[in-house]
């Protein structure tokens, strides 16, 4: 069964665009808790624009459910994560300017850096999952890392439209079958919504789905825990007919 990750980044965005302190992302993950979220996903990065450091220790200590910490594979992030301890380590490229995570890991040009991160993390007993475009030869790369997940990036799949969308379906399917074929767990997620989720979760065999824009989009039309909820429903009866 494919869990479902909200990714609360946005909350804490609208927080920082007044620097005050609402509205809380930690106490508004507790109604996506009550929605049916099986995990809260955050990104720490490094300009500190929207989750800041004093999140993650109030997520540790108040979630029921699990936390993934997606940054950056850097020193300063490894030390974050060696002190809050989260349930998943999420590895994603990083690029000051861009507005949000473009595109997956190059794994295979950066495999000597992630591989000296990974290496100290796997003595802390924390999975670690390695965000990257459905790629095979970027999949190997993962698995030669000793990573036990990936996070297939769906951007490409969700942005494109016709026939490039039944393309982009089609790369996805493959890249979990081949992930799960090599022993790698696979999540997947960016630019998910309620329109383009179904045929993504029709999959199968994909652990956990990691969805933020559209969910809390939706909202401020019907509150987080109705949103959570809807999407939920989307992911566990998907219509396997659909394509959008
Ligand atoms: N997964 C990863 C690795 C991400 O960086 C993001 C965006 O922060 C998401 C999932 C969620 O993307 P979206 O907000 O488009 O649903």
């Amino acid at each position: 069964m494919t869990s479902l990750g909200v990714n609360i980044d946005h909350i804490a965005n609208v927080r920082e665009a007044r620097k005050t302190n609402e509205p809380d992302p930690v106490k508004i993950s507790l109604l996506a808790e009550l929605g049916g979220a099986d995990g809260i996903t955050v990104h720490l990065r490094e300009d500190r624009r929207h989750i800041q450091d004093k999140d993650l220790k109030l997520l540790k200590n108040t979630l029921v459910t699990s936390l993934n910490l997606e940054m950056a594979a850097t020193e300063e992030m490894f030390a974050i994560a060696k002190k809050i301890n989260p349930s998943m380590i999420t590895l994603v490229p990083e690029k000051r300017e861009e507005i949000t995570t473009e595109g997956g890991l190059d794994v295979i040009n950066n495999f000597d850096n992630l591989s000296h991160h990974i290496n100290k993390f796997l003595a802390l007993d924390i999975p670690i999952s390695v965000f990257i475009d459905p790629i095979f030869e970027q999949i190997q790369a993962v698995k030669k890392l000793n990573a036990s997940f990936i996070e297939l990036h769906t951007g490409s799949y969700a942005t494109s439209k016709m026939n490039n969308k039944v393309i982009e379906l089609a790369k996805i399917k493959e890249s979990v079958h081949f992930a799960k074929d090599i022993g790698l767990n696979v999540n997947a997620g960016h630019g998910l919504t309620y329109q383009n989720v179904e045929p993504i979760a029709a999959i199968g065999g994909i652990s956990e789905l990691n969805i933020g824009h559209s969910i809390i989009s939706r909202s401020l039309s019907v509150g987080l825990k109705e949103a959570v909820k809807e999407m939920k429903y989307l992911i566990l009866n998907p219509r396997k007919d659909f394509i959008c």
